[in-house]
């Protein structure tokens, strides 16, 4: 199969550079910060919210909401700050995107935060960075530094009225504190539980005070979208999902790694030509498109462009772009285990459904695996998943029993070939 065409690289634009961008004088040579002093000096905010919706830019922590809408419901005129928070807990299994951003090209997520910042009024943002990421804290804190003493971040900055600064806070280690309430709750100094919406945090986030929860990869795209403009953004991939995109590819491949395709790329190009194939000459067997929060396709439904819109309607998400790709001789139960002890272990535990039923998930998986498992545990688990679905405060309920249902859908002989042998 062939490579489809393949448009500049922005968004992993340090790996064409000799220079570290990581250094504010290379990003700085480089072009950096030109835009932001621009658009502060020559736009409003509200042209900068009507240029990103515009644009058509989708979130990408995972949900894929438009991002120029959710800035527009920030309450404004409360007289209360309006808070502007980037989610880089980068937590879920088979993603790892927003690390690479951080750790290579730091000011790209700055400059794309000022000019996001600047768009909702908020004159303090904060990182919300993953525990586990200590290399991507201290770079981030080293640059933040850098851009304060350069004045393009604190008070007056390039030279006009307008404030931001931005506080990096190293995360709790906890899967749950990238939910968004989960994270504004511990940003606040309490334990992660994900608040009942609405209210929003639009309305209602940290401090009580309106707040914008952006992923890393959202940000760092507000950079290009206002540098290039909203047609160059739409015209990459399709019209209701474009921009470029960064697809994290892990597991049975030759090649596994991330790479920034345009938005809509076949899942098949993307696992044979850019991941280099399935390794060791084996076959297909399954892909989980993104991260493994999602529900599973058989080898058979990779004819698929990876956009939200179409992901969707083959019955899976493109969530956080996360794909884990699995050969002939992937273990199916045990790999549906494994999932549901992360969820079970990540479990906040405020809600009956998902505080039970990862446990009754992770325990019948458990014997399952183990070879003591009856047709009737496949049945009790294809029922406990399916009492999580949209029942709970937060989207983890959901995560956990999403896969459940697939695995089970697709994989049932995976399942069946797993029982006890019948007594007599
Ligand atoms: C359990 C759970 C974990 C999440 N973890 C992350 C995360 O690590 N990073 C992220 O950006 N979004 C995560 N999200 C999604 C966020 O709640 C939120 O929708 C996102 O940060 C919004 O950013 P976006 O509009 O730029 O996509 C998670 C959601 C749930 C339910
Ligand atoms: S769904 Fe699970 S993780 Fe989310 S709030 Fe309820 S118990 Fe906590």
């Amino acid at each position: 199969m062939t490579e489809s065409a393949n448009p500049e690289r922005v968004l992993l634009h340090y790996l064409d550079q000799e220079s570290d961008l990581c250094d504010i004088e290379n990003y700085v040579a480089d072009g950096g910060y030109v835009t932001a002093k621009r658009v502060l000096e020559e736009m409003s905010p509200v042209e900068v919210i009507d240029t990103v919706k515009e644009s058509g830019l989708r979130g990408r922590g995972g949900a894929g909401f438009p991002t120029g809408m959710k800035w527009g419901f920030v309450a404004r005129d409360t007289g209360k700050p309006v808070y502007l928070l980037c989610n880089a807990d980068e937590s879920e299994p088979g993603t790892f995107k927003d690390r690479l951003l951080i750790e290579n090209d730091p000011h790209q997520l700055i400059e794309g935060m000022i000019l996001s910042a600047y768009a909702i009024g908020s004159e303090s943002a904060f990182i919300y960075i993953r525990g586990e990421f200590r290399k991507g804290y201290d770079i981030l804190c080293h640059a933040v530094e850098a851009a304060e003493a350069r004045g393009f971040l604190g008070e007056k900055i390039f030279g006009t009225e307008h404030t931001v600064g931005i506080v990096v806070h190293l995360g709790a280690g906890a899967y749950i504190c990238g939910e968004e309430t989960g994270l504004i709750e511990s940003l606040e100094g309490k334990r992660a539980l994900p608040r009942i919406k609405p209210p929003f945090p639009a309305v209602q986030g940290l401090f009580g005070c309106p707040t914008i929860v952006n992923n890393v990869e959202t940000l760092a795209c507000v950079r290009h979208v206002m540098e290039k403009g909203p047609s160059w953004f739409k015209g990459i991939g399709p019209e209701k999902s474009p921009g470029p995109k960064l697809f994290c590819v892990s597991g049975h491949v030759n090649k596994p790694g991330v790479f920034e395709l345009p938005m809509g790329i076949s899942l098949r190009e993307l696992i044979e030509v850019h991941a280099g194939g399935v390794a060791n000459g084996r076959a297909l067997k399954a892909v989980i498109p993104g991260g493994s929060s999602v529900p599973i396709l058989r080898a058979d439904e990779i004819d698929l462009a990876m956009d939200f819109d179409s992901v969707a309607a083959a019955g899976s998400m493109l969530g956080s772009a996360g794909v884990i790709v699995m050969d002939e001789d992937t273990d199916m139960v045990a790999t549906l285990r494994a999932i549901a002890h992360f969820y079970h272990h990540e479990s906040c535990g405020q809600c009956t459904p998902c505080r039970e039923g990862t446990g009754w998930l992770e325990t019948i998986l458990l014997r399952l695996e183990s070879g003591e498992g009856t047709e009737a545990d496949i049945d009790t688990l294809y029922s406990v998943a399916g009492g999580m679905l949209g029942t709970t405060i937060c989207a983890l309920s959901d995560a956990a029993a999403m896969p459940v249902r697939s695995f089970l859908d697709k994989f049932r002989d995976d399942f069946l070939g797993s029982l006890a042998p019948a007594e007599g």
